[in-house]
């Protein structure tokens, strides 16, 4: 089966994301029967493209290098049959390019990959384009943590009301699953609590000042490989710490909570300082966050904290992360990330692609259901007739 993809957002995960596809293109048709193509492309500067017979690597290409586009104005109807325009709200596009690719949608073919930049004030304007798409008929997919941190609970029910899927595992520590754990094998089982280090870029800079190098230095390195946050502030702060526990509890615990409502202190040169110390003692001083249900509440926390050196947290280096569930049925089960890269957060978003074809392929026709948008739209049909 072919699914059609519209990227909303075009940067280091997106970009990747396409070239793993074409790299595993063979595999997903022969192993699971999926074949992909993008028919919509909408970037903030570069503007957006759509064509419903699908656009071209070359296209996608030229649609990167040509750089930003400039004025404002309709759209331009292309000689395929599709179009392409300025810069004009991504939100509309997206209401365009859904009701464009109607019988995809209608099919269940339909999907929003959404990396758009990561808003912590609001979540914004990911929640929108999640909510537009999915209206629209469209799935979706994110790497982005922002909608789960700050509504995930309204999104879940508006993928529930559309009968299509949200999923976002690349939101925390890439394509390792967390979500999927649980979500497809931990039936019938509570999470109570989590700790965890969830960001890449302090603990690199805390385990390369352990090793001498400078904090500015350290973090540079993490901007080039695209890893630290275009705002480098939001991961030396703990916002993105932050962001990431307030999804994790709002998913795995049920919370609704956003990052404003996590405790949070993020780590300075001092912190790193007192990394140093901690490790002549044999301690690892880490950024980590942790939740659980206390009394009624959840209650949510990112800081720096020194742990013993056998500590499976304090036995992270660079880049690794881990989260270390506490259940009520099998205790403490632990998900370690050895290494993260761009490639590994382009999995998560194939990963969810998978299991939406998963699901798609395994319905009965009978489900096939149509979107809220088509169901408000035939009343108005029968009245002009
Ligand atoms: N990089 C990682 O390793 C990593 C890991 C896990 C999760 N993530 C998450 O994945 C998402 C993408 O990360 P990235 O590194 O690919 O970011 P990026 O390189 O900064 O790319 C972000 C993209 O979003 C576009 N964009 C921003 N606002 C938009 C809007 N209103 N409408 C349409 N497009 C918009 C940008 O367009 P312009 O270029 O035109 O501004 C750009 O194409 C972020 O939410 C990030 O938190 C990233």
């Amino acid at each position: 089966m072919r699914f059609d993809l519209l990227l909303v957002g075009y940067g280091h995960v997106a970009r990747r994301f396409v070239a793993l596809l074409a790299e595993r293109r063979s595999r997903l048709a022969r192993d699971h029967g999926v074949r992909t193509r993008v028919v919509g492309i909408a970037t903030r500067r570069r503007g957006q493209l759509y064509d419903g017979r699908g656009l071209s690597a070359r296209a996608l290409e030229s649609y990167w290098v040509s750089g930003p586009s400039t004025g404002s104005g309709p759209p331009r109807a292309s000689s395929t049959g599709g179009f392409s325009r300025p810069a004009t709200p991504t939100v509309d596009f997206i209401r365009h390019a859904t009701r464009q690719s109607g019988a995809a949608a209608r099919q269940r073919r339909l999907i929003m990959i959404e990396t758009t930049t990561l808003n912590i004030e609001r979540g914004e304007p990911a929640t929108s384009h999640i909510r537009a798409a999915l209206a629209g008929g469209a799935h979706v997919v994110t790497a982005n943590k922002g909608p789960v941190a700050f509504g995930y609970r309204g999104l879940a029910r508006a993928a529930d009301r559309a009968k299509r899927r949200f999923l976002f595992e690349g939101a925390v520590m890439d394509g390792v699953p967390v979500f999927n754990l649980v979500r497809e094998t931990l039936p019938a089982l509570a999470i109570i609590g989590f700790r965890g280090v969830v960001n890449s870029t302090t603990n690199y800079i805390l385990t390369a000042m352990e090793q001498g190098q400078p904090f500015g230095e350290a973090l540079a390195e993490m901007q080039a490989m695209g890893v630290a946050e275009a705002d480098a502030s939001l991961d030396v702060d703990g916002w993105d710490a932050a962001a990431k526990t307030a999804a994790l509890a709002n998913v795995l615990l049920g919370a609704a909570i956003t990052p404003t409502m996590v405790e949070r202190r993020g780590i300075t040169p001092e912190t790193a300082r007192a990394a140093i110390d901690a490790r002549t003692e044999g301690r690892r001083v880490k950024l980590v966050a942790r939740a659980g249900w206390e009394g009624n509440r959840v209650t949510a926390r990112v800081a720096p904290e020194t742990l013993a050196g056998d500590d499976l947290l304090a036995m992270l280096e660079g880049q690794q992360n881990a989260i270390i569930l506490q259940t009520d049925l099998l205790e403490e089960i632990a998900v370690v990330q050895r290494s993260g890269s761009l490639t590994q957060t382009a999995y998560a978003l194939l990963s969810d692609l998978m299991t939406i074809a998963r699901d798609v392929m395994a319905a009965p026709a009978t489900r096939r259901a149509p979107t809220s948008a088509q169901r408000r739209r035939t009343p108005s049909r029968r009245v002009r007739r």
